[in-house]
């Protein structure tokens, strides 16, 4: 889900210890990376500092999912080498690394190391050689050793309530469109005891809430102790037993890998939470096709439905892209309908962008930019006005949220989100961070919700 999060952490640099400023675009496994290089970092005397001033070591854990992405690190890198001084380390991490390592070279000299999504785990050794050599070492390393980064990587870390947990990396699909397959390599699950390992531990360290991470992450098919194959409804029932863990969700599935036991454990686990990311980009059956998404609308229709069936209330959420090359009018219209049809409680849209290298690229009827953008504020007009009405259902209604931190914006307020991954605001002392809170919601708005925390009710 591309949602670009600033990586911040809690934890202040001591004043002799080295700083790290790490800041992720794209989507949440680039969050989980983040936090993972944080740890690795910690052993070499780093410590994460929230912002790029005066920092030793700058790492820009990029994204390369459409071409506003990359332009945004081009400008980011020149601006944090100023804040950050001469004597610091630049580093592109992430999926733009990956596609263009020897471009990022080329177009900023101040860039030291370049590395991809599997081979961050050797970033202590290539800022080692960097350092070495007074600063004039580049080094570039975009390998695919399959998982290898799992077994080098330190304990994994956690910042707040909820963590995410990476449990499947890469993507065998090639949507014409995407270039994820090439930048995060094949598709494969990591085993079902290392990931109870790291979910445990996460819940020792806090986390109340966690989010499995896989770019078709229901797909997921990881081996037991015994070599028996785990699908992701028993890794999630697995998981649920763990003491202290309250709600398991997870991101991103695809309608291809919907299964009906995936579809049941909605109804029959209590700890996963009623909320489903299944992304279907368009709503033409020949776009779906060009797009080579080997479904059609129906059949994502017949899912939704019975995901509703096992869980009424769940809330759905999806990825919509539109003006592919090929799309008329009528398939931007078969798109609105779908949506129309679905009411989607969240969702991220998108104007095509051809990226480089994948077939779609080189299609024919590439649609005007002009036309996309048009289409584009149909869609979040619509998409929008749903999401208020998602969120209109709650006013009145007492929800369970998990505080997740003080609300940046409005002192007072702590912000947290209920069972249907919607944000609720409310005012709250700061010592509530962490928990779960009965919550009134007095207001709906069309992106968050406000509301105050129910008291218990007085005997008379
Ligand atoms: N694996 C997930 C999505 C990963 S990328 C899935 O298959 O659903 C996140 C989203 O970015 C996609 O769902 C898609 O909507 C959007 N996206 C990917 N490539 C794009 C492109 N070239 N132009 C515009 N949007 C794109
Ligand atoms: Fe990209 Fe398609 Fe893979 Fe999702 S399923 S990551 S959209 S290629
Ligand atoms: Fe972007 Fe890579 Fe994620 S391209 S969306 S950071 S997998």
């Amino acid at each position: 889900m591309p949602i670009r999060i600033e990586h911040t952490a809690e934890n202040i640099a001591a004043p002799d210890a080295k700083k790290l400023f790490i800041k992720s675009y794209g989507c949440q496994m680039n969050v989980y990376d983040a936090v993972r290089m944080g740890e690795l970092m910690k052993p070499h005397g780093y410590t994460i500092t929230d912002t790029p001033d005066a920092a030793d070591l700058v790492v820009l854990n990029t994204c390369h999912i459409r071409e506003k992405a990359d332009d945004k690190v081009f400008s980011d890198a020149g601006r944090f080498k100023k804040l950050a001084g001469k004597d610091a380390i630049m580093a592109v991490g992430g999926c733009m690394g990956q596609a263009m390592g020897k471009e990022v070279m080329q177009r900023n000299p101040h860039i030291r190391v370049v590395f991809g999504p599997q081979t961050y785990h050797r970033l202590p050794e290539f800022v080692e050689k960097v350092e070495r050599s007074y600063g004039t070492a580049r080094v570039v390393d975009t390998d695919f050793p399959e998982l290898e980064k799992f077994d080098k990587l330190p304990e994994v870390g956690t910042y707040g309530p909820t963590a995410f947990l990476s449990i499947q990396e890469g993507c065998d699909k090639f949507c014409t469109y995407c270039v994820v397959p090439y930048t995060r390599g094949a598709e494969i699950s990591r085993a079902v005891a290392d990931v109870e390992r790291e979910a445990r531990i996460l819940v020792e360290k806090g986390a109340k809430e966690i989010t499995l991470l896989g770019q078709n992450v229901n797909a997921y098919h990881g081996e037991d102790a015994v070599g028996n194959e785990i699908t992701l409804p028993g890794l999630i029932k697995q998981l649920a037993k763990i003491d202290g863990l309250e709600r398991i969700r997870f991101t991103t599935s695809h309608p291809n890998n919907m299964e009906m036991d995936l579809v049941e454990a909605f109804a029959t686990e209590p700890k996963l939470m009623p909320y489903m990311h299944l992304p279907v980009q368009a709503g033409s059956d020949k776009i779906l096709k060009a797009m080579n998404r080997n479904h059609t609308a129906a059949e994502y229709l017949e899912h939704i439905r019975a995901l509703r069936k096992a869980r009424p209330d769940i809330a759905i959420s999806g990825d919509f892209i539109v003006g592919f090359p090929g799309e008329t009018e009528e398939d931007y219209l078969d798109t609105l309908a779908i949506v129309a049809e679905v009411g989607y409680s969240t969702a991220y849209s998108f104007a095509y962008s051809p990226r480089p290298g994948t077939p779609g690229e080189a299609m024919p009827n590439q649609v005007d930019q002009v036309v996309k953008k048009e289409r584009l504020a149909g869609l979040q007009a619509l998409l929008d006005e749903q999401q208020h009405d998602f969120n209109r259902r709650f006013e009145g209604k007492t929800v369970n949220v998990l505080v997740e931190e003080a609300n940046p914006k409005k002192p007072g307020q702590l912000k947290g989100r209920n069972e249907h991954n919607l944000v609720v605001n409310f005012d709250g002392n700061e010592r509530l961070i962490g928990q779960m809170m009965p919550v009134n919601i007095t207001h709906a708005g069309p992106r968050s919700m406000v509301g105050e925390i129910k008291l218990p009710d007085m005997e008379s």
